[in-house]
């Protein structure tokens, strides 16, 4: 039996409908490109290699198989109708271990670069989503401070290379992810673990960030330069002093510790309530260069999460029943998105922002070519329209960005969890636009029309 499709409405007389407001999807090198045996390997290749890492045991060796199907799915990009696409460039895929451009890397991004811009499709390059080649990581990866030199040089090469083929840039995305996940607790590459690893390797990328903006500034200086980052916002279990403060605590130390210092130069007051062990290594002149202006923040959400006070630590996680979550588990709270807009808005002056990152894993099964995945497509209707009530109270937001634009690696979950309004069946690398991209289409193409 057939039912009818769910679509997506955009809210009525809002810059949602606009034709300059910007419709995309996105994706990232290691999640999608495959042909691992043609760059350099990455810490997570490492990662992968290493038993009990990745829940199902997978890789990211062949992944979508992206290197090979680029023309297919720059098609498939195009037959969503969507304004840009936001894709990562492969730090060890452009340039060999010398530093030296490896010329078939180089022409994959060239060709593809050139085929999404034929196509009237903005292209968004993120220049590291988190596949740090290995021969960096054995010489201390994100704890060493160099690294974030060697990033200023790959983002001058790709820049000079790329030229104005790209229209934005974003230096890092998710540098929490990068530094608290992969180098405080370790569940992420390169899985190490420590406090003051997760700190340093946190300053030594928003360096990296920085020193990378005005490298891209000179070299593409029509071209739009940000940082995308990751919110989680933090919610008090009740409304006692105790829980308020630990939720403040929680948010300081995962989210504010990223965008407060590219705002205003510092790190939040937390910092000093750290074990001096703890706090990272700054060098002089380091603040000022991690300040540099932004033309854009991309901001990535999916989901929130609540505090309580706790004996033994300044935060304690706290799971509520009765609420919708999804496959990952992750709870669908679009209020929280458009508290979250608005707040940052309030606290700092936010140049444009895009949304760079918003979606949500649900349990796809295809019934012949159809994949009728309706929580998805509640997902972006709520959070659209989140996005449009933060418009309503302010909040300049140029564009907003479907994750992801296919299934793929999800990191530590492997591919168990399926983010895509394209279904991948990886076994033959069939693609199928799920009722969600169907919906997210019409939703596209008609904006101006209705
Ligand atoms: C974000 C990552 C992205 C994807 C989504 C689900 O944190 O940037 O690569 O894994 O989560």
């Amino acid at each position: 039996m057939t039912t009818n499709r769910m679509t997506l409405t955009l809210p009525e007389d809002s810059r949602l409908r606009q034709p300059e407001f910007l419709y995309g999807v996105a994706t990232a090198s290691f999640q999608i490109e495959g042909a691992a045996e043609t760059r350099q390997p990455s810490i997570w290749d490492r990662f992968c290699a290493t038993p009990g890492k990745i829940r199902d045991g997978s890789n990211g060796l062949q992944a979508c198989e992206h290197v090979r199907y680029w023309r297919e799915d720059v098609a498939l990009i195009e037959s969503l109708g969507v304004d840009a696409y936001r894709l990562s460039v492969s730090w060890g895929r452009l340039l060999n271990a010398d530093g030296s451009i490896n010329e078939s890397g180089a022409q994959f991004y060239l060709d593809l670069m050139d085929e999404l811009n034929r196509k009237g499709i903005r292209v968004f390059v993120t220049l590291y989503h988190w596949d740090l080649p290995q021969h960096l990581e054995d010489k201390g990866g994100w704890l060493n401070r160099d690294t974030a030199y060697q990033f200023r040089d790959y983002a001058d090469k790709a820049s000079r290379l790329f030229g104005s083929r790209v229209y934005a840039y974003a230096t890092l995305n998710e540098p929490f992810c990068s530094a608290y996940l992969g180098y405080e607790i370790g569940i992420h590459a390169p899985g190490k673990a420590k406090r003051s690893y997760g700190r340093q390797a946190a300053h030594n990328l928003l360096l990296a960030h920085g020193l990378a903006m005005s490298v891209l500034r000179k070299n593409c200086p029509d071209g739009l330069h940000g940082i995308v980052l990751n919110f989680t916002p933090c919610y008090p279990l009740s409304s006692s002093p105790a829980d308020k403060a630990a939720a403040r605590y929680a948010d300081d130390y995962f989210n504010q510790w990223f965008i407060r210092p590219l705002f205003t130069g510092e790190y939040p007051a937390i910092l000093s309530s750290l074990e001096e062990a703890d706090r990272p290594h700054i060098e002089p002149g380091d603040m000022a260069i991690i300040a540099e202006p932004l033309d854009y923040l991309g901001v990535n959400y999916y989901t929130r999460e609540i505090y309580r006070a706790s004996p033994d630590a300044p935060f304690e996680t706290v799971q509520l029943d009765n609420v919708e979550r999804t496959d990952i588990g992750w709870e669908v709270c679009p209020e929280a998105f458009t508290e979250l807009l608005c707040s940052l808005h309030k606290k700092y002056p936010l140049p444009p922002i895009y949304i760079t990152e918003n979606g949500a894993a649900t349990a796809d099964e295809p019934v012949g070519e159809r994949v009728a995945d309706e929580q998805r497509i509640r997902y972006y209707q709520s959070h659209l329209n989140a996005v449009h009530k933060a418009i309503e109270a302010g909040v300049d937001i140029r564009g907003y960005f479907a994750w992801s634009l296919m299934d793929n690696f999800e990191w530590a979950e492997g591919y168990l969890k399926r983010f895509g309004i394209v279904y991948v069946d990886y076994p033959t690398q069939k693609r199928i636009i799920k009722d969600s991209g169907l919906a997210y289409r019409d939703a596209i193409v008609w904006r101006s029309h209705k």
